[in-house]
């Protein structure tokens, strides 16, 4: 089923980066952002919701709207895809697992290490002094999930709490962009999982890999058009897809 190029590559991989997007948790129940009539952005409009401007303006309207989204993955649960992730990890000699998801599901499926480009939903921060507040938020009361609701205040500053997520506009964190730009230089294959690749510059990391010799892997039900002998699509689901090629690759080794 699987091309033996790829399986080759896979078993021999060196560096093994593993780049995630929302697909990879959508068989968790969780949004996607542009699938058409579930995608987040399809529904909701991102300027109102995801930038600096829109929480000065409407603080509740934008707490409330990650309060929503924290509820979803509160109540979801990592899903094969993750798992197969996990379990890549002790497979190959060195992997590195970058996100763009802002949920914990990589973690919660055992990953360690986990590079998050975009933030963590997990993860708010005072909106003045930018500071962490030194115990986690409550689970999201299913009442106040979707409504209007004041975010709580920093107990430093009094400023109040922002969801610790990269809004339009906003510089990734320097550290996450920096890493993961470094292991799509140094890696031997990556394999994309679920993203559209439309954002920058998270998109580009893959393009690095490229560019450096790597073999590329894509796993999106919707692949984009492939470039070369060295770049592979798998059109399936990742909760498929992923398990499968783990167990191809491996199973008899
Ligand atoms: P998108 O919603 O743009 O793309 C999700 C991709 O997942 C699409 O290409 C789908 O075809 C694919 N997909 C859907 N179901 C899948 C499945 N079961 N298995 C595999 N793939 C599946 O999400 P991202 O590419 O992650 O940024 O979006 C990138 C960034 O845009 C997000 O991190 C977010 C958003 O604005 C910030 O919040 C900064």
């Amino acid at each position: 089923m699987f091309d033996s190029t790829l399986l080759e590559a896979l078993r021999n991989a060196r560096h093994l980066v593993v780049f995630t997007g929302a697909g990879v948790s959508a068989e968790s129940g969780i949004p996607t952002f542009r699938d058409r009539l579930t995608g987040l952005w399809e529904r909701f409009d991102a300027a109102s919701l995801a930038t600096a401007e829109a929480f000065r303006a409407d603080p509740a309207l934008v707490w409330g709207w990650y309060q929503w989204r924290r509820s979803i993955v509160h109540r979801a649960q990592p899903n094969p895809a993750h798992r197969a992730i996990a379990a890549l990890a002790n497979k190959v000699p060195r992997l590195t697992l970058i996100t763009q998801n802002v949920d914990d599901l990589h973690e919660r499926a055992g990953s360690h290490d986990v590079t998050h480009l975009h933030g963590q939903l997990e993860r708010p921060r005072c909106f003045k002094c930018q500071r962490e507040p030194d115990a986690p938020l409550p689970v999201p009361d299913e009442s106040e999930a979707g409504r209007r609701v004041q975010p709580p205040t920093c107990l430093h500053c009094g400023g109040p709490l922002r969801p610790g997520v990269v809004w339009f506009g906003e510089s990734l964190p320097v550290n996450a962009i920096s890493h993961a730009f470094q292991a799509a230089e140094d890696c031997d294959l990556l394999i994309s999982v679920g993203t559209s690749g439309v954002v920058y510059p998270a998109a580009e990391v893959p393009q690095v890999a490229w560019r450096a010799g790597a073999t590329i892997l894509h796993i999106n039900p919707a692949p984009g058009p492939l470039h070369g002998e060295r770049d592979f699509a798998l059109a399936s689901a990742a909760g498929n897809a992923l398990p499968a090629l783990l167990n191809s690759a491996f199973a008899e080794h």
